[in-house]
């Protein structure tokens, strides 16, 4: 068997243990090998309903329907609560509703969909051209602020606008992708975390660190988002400038990545800090590379990117995959936030999902969320 066939087939093992291990949960970390429970707020509980999802594409295993759905709705009260709902509406409903309702054509589905899509045309600010991050009671005084994961948001404004059969959602996308590209990426081809506006007039302050080492780092998982984010942003749009970011950018993250395919959690970190990994941000930058080369022409370039994808996939199957059904997490030594010294070197939900993501692409096609 092929090493990507016998890694797919482990992580859907996994998956398949997680429904009784994880169960309700909404897991996030697992350091020591079991998944703590973050609750449904937070910005990942979309994630293991998506790999739920996953297993239930490749398997028909109704049990992970059964929970997938029940998580679905579990995700109702944060939805309905409103006033605590951020920027990360896409990473929440996309590999959760907007997913059972492409696969099952469940109507309450799409709806769920359609509410999270609107709330995040809703934080668009006008003056700035971007979608602002957080809310004033996690990061006071953000209002101006934008960050560089919200790419992966805009893949839910493009399906609305589908599905509404109205450019509206479309346009606010683009808007903000365009905002990204004159305003977050340097001319060294990396990608800030934050970058400040203000809010009325919508002028550029400043580019802060956020979760990289500082405002002019490259922070290895917001490289990874913009890679992935820019690909999809020109998979919707056709615009010459999103793919040229998305290439650019895994050039930049390819090269910069250790002699295993890892990635140091910020590519810029100083010497002493360099001991800590973040594995989720090449799982992310794998996946998004597979889409990336789902849309480029013939030619060396498309062949690049497809053998560092798997070159990727392969340093992290054969040194951070944890094969032992005892650790309910895959891929081990991922990073959530270095410099607020939380969550270092610890298996992560999302490494896992977007691991087994690319493998399904590989199997597959791109184009799964
Ligand atoms: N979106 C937050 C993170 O990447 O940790």
């Amino acid at each position: 068997m092929y090493w990507t066939e016998e890694a797919l087939e482990k992580s859907l093992e996994k998956i398949r243990r997680n429904i009784e291990n994880i169960g309700e949960r909404f897991p996030h970390v697992a350091p020591g090998g079991v998944y703590n429970d973050q609750g449904p707020y937070f910005w990942v509980s979309g994630f293991w309903p998506g790999l739920l999802w996953l297993l239930y594409q490749e398997t028909e295993d109704n049990e992970a329907l059964r929970l997938a759905r029940k998580l679905e709705d579990d995700l109702d009260q944060v939805l309905d609560g409103f006033m605590t709902i951020h920027h990360d509406v896409g990473f929440m409903w996309l590999p959760s509703a907007v997913i059972d309702y492409k696969v099952t054509g469940n109507e309450k589905s799409r709806i769920r969909g359609l509410k999270a899509a609107s709330h995040l045309a809703g934080r668009f600010n006008l003056a700035g051209r971007f979608i602002r991050a957080w809310n004033d009671e996690v990061k006071p005084d953000s209002q101006g602020w934008a960050i560089i994961d919200c790419m992966m948001n805009l893949p839910l404004l493009f399906w609305a606008s589908r599905e509404y059969d109205d450019p509206r959602f479309k346009h606010i996308a683009i808007a903000h992708a365009d905002t990204v590209v004159k305003n977050f990426i340097r001319p060294d081809n990396t990608a800030c975390h934050i970058v400040s506006f203000d809010p009325e007039t919508g002028e550029r302050l400043e580019s802060l660190g956020g979760q990289g080492q500082d405002g002019d780092s490259a922070w290895a998982r917001g490289q990874a988002w913009a890679i992935y984010g820019m690909a999809i942003a020109y998979r919707e749009t056709g615009k010459e400038e999103y793919l040229n970011a998305s290439k650019n950018i895994a050039g930049y993250f390819i090269s910069h990545l250790r002699e295993d395919k890892a990635p140091v959690w910020d590519f810029r970190a100083v010497k002493d800090h360099r001991w800590a990994l973040d594995t989720s941000a090449s799982a992310c930058a794998a996946s998004g590379l597979l889409e990336l080369y789902s849309l480029m022409e013939d030619g060396p370039d498309r062949d690049f990117c497809y053998d560092q994808a798997l070159a990727i996939l392969k340093g992290l199957y054969d040194n951070y995959f944890d094969d032992s059904m005892e650790n309910q997490s895959m891929i081990q030594m991922g990073t959530v936030h270095f410099p607020a010294g939380k969550n270092i070197n610890v298996p992560i939900i999302y490494g896992d999902f977007f691991f087994t993501e690319a493998l399904v692409k590989l199997k597959h096609k791109p184009n799964i969320f």
